[in-house]
């Protein structure tokens, strides 16, 4: 992960002095070193901190010299010593000195700025219950989700509430998301293990370097990388060139993305849950009865043909988000992110227990062939509106398999073993019926 790279400059420095026998170089054998070095021979940090030891620890390492600045990161990662030194005369003295410790103790961070934030809550949303019961089964079932519908219904509001609902992180997935930050150069201050997966939301005049990865100079991680363990949002997606969306699909596929430069390949993992919000077509209008839309069908269908296709087949949950009307405004206020998240972490143990010895963890990422065949396979009483809609060509196969897997993730919303008649039907609704077709 680490090229082009000015943490190298401490290694090198070490290893001349050893080469200049300064340093014995059995004290130096199976230690890392990471650091810039400034002229007078202070030690600068570096971006890629977190990362380079974690390596370092899988590789066997033990010991790690950092710079004071980075020492609070590189001490996020459990089984290694963190000496961190100022400067290159002092770790030259202590090696010298052939102390066991060395380096600042315990160097305080740097104060963190405080950062206002506005807690949003699902409690906001009036209304929207389709689309809130569809942000509660992708939280849930880990389902990639689509919203559809005019300006101004709460697309952006739901779609950023989904990370209020998502159950935490487990210490190394948030060490992996830390990792992808350290690389981009957010300082310690601002990295803790904190747990909270994170939510990407590039503005679709992003490049595709910044979305997908890539650089001019030094290959970066994108917002795909940057998204992993959490959730990578789309708003206004028919927006985004088509190469950009077309290059999700690989990662998508995999969970990880392979960047290449002219001198370098990098490797970045990259498994998110995709969130996309559109209206219906360039004016917005085009909903429903379409009141005041002047846009032509070709024109509409051009607009969110651009979606179809490779990027659409991986979303089992597409719903349409409407105006908010006045009589939702009057009715009760909508349940809290807290009360929706305990229910999401139970359909999440209830996946972890059927899906436990299998290569899957959500029922998202189970392929419709398993649901069909097999242990899984649900009755013919359960499936038989399916079924019919298949015969009667309303369903593709494809859409079958969706359908069937939000079904599992209704059901285990409920606390049911399996999915009943009534789940898949209510999963059938989930669909979006005619604006995108399944
Ligand atoms: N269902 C809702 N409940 C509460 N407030 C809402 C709702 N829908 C819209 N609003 C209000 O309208 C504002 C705009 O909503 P939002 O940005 O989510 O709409 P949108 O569907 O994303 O629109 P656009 O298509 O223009 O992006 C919100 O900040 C909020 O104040
Ligand atoms: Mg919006
Ligand atoms: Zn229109």
């Amino acid at each position: 992960m680490l090229c082009q790279n000015r943490s190298f400059d401490l290694p090198i420095a070490v290893a001349v002095a050893t080469a200049l026998k300064l340093v014995e170089p059995d004290r130096v054998r199976d230690l890392v070193h990471l650091g810039e070095l400034a002229l007078d021979g202070s030690i600068r940090a570096v971006n890629g901190v977190l990362p380079a030891v974690l390596s370092a620890v899988r590789a066997g390492c033990r010991d790690v010299v950092v710079p004071v600045d980075n020492a609070a990161e590189a001490r996020l990662v459990p089984g290694i010593r963190v000496h961190a030194v100022a400067h290159l005369a002092d770790l030259i003295a202590a090696y010298a000195s052939g102390a066991e410790s060395f380096g600042v103790a315990d160097p305080t961070p740097p104060q963190r700025p405080t950062v206002v934030r506005v807690p949003v809550d699902l409690a906001d949303v009036v209304g929207q219950e389709e689309a809130r019961m569809a942000l509660e089964l992708a939280a849930a079932g880990g389902h990639h989700l689509f919203l559809l519908g005019p300006p101004g219904s709460g697309k952006t509001m739901l779609a950023e509430r989904l990370a209020t609902i998502l159950p935490r992180l487990s210490r190394e997935q948030s060490i992996d998301v830390l990792a992808v930050r350290s690389l981009l150069g957010v300082t310690a201050a601002e990295l803790s293990v904190e747990g909270a997966p994170p939510f990407v939301a590039p503005h679709h005049t992003a490049t595709q370097a910044a979305i997908i990865g890539g650089g001019s100079r030094a290959v970066k991680p994108g917002a795909i990388t940057q998204a992993h363990h959490g959730v990578l949002f789309l708003d206004e997606v028919p927006e985004f060139k088509s190469s950009v969306l077309q290059s999700l699909r690989q990662p998508l596929e995999s969970g990880q993305v392979v960047v290449s430069r002219a001198r370098s390949t990098v490797l970045y993992p990259a498994r998110f849950q995709l969130v996309m919000a559109a209206n219906p077509c360039p004016c917005g209008l085009g909903y429903g009865k379409g009141v005041g839309c002047s846009c032509t069908p070709l024109a509409k269908r051009a607009y969110l043909g651009r979606l179809s296709g490779p990027l659409l087949d991986r979303v089992d949950l597409r719903v349409q988000v409407p105006a908010v009307t006045r009589s939702s405004l009057a009715g009760t206020a909508g349940e809290s992110s807290a009360v929706v998240a305990t229910r999401v972490q139970g359909a999440r143990q209830a996946q972890a227990q059927r899906w436990a010895g299998t290569p899957w963890e959500l029922n998202s990422q189970v392929p419709g062939s398993t649901l069909r065949r097999g242990r899984w396979r649900l009755s013919r009483a359960v499936t038989t509106d399916l079924d019919r809609a298949l015969d009667r060509g309303q369903l593709t196969l494809r859409g079958y398999d969706r359908v069937a897997r939000v079904g599992w993730t209704i059901a285990d919303l409920a606390g049911r073993d399996a999915p009943t008649r009534d789940d898949l039907g209510q999963a059938l609704t989930l669909r979006n019926h005619d604006a995108v077709a399944a």
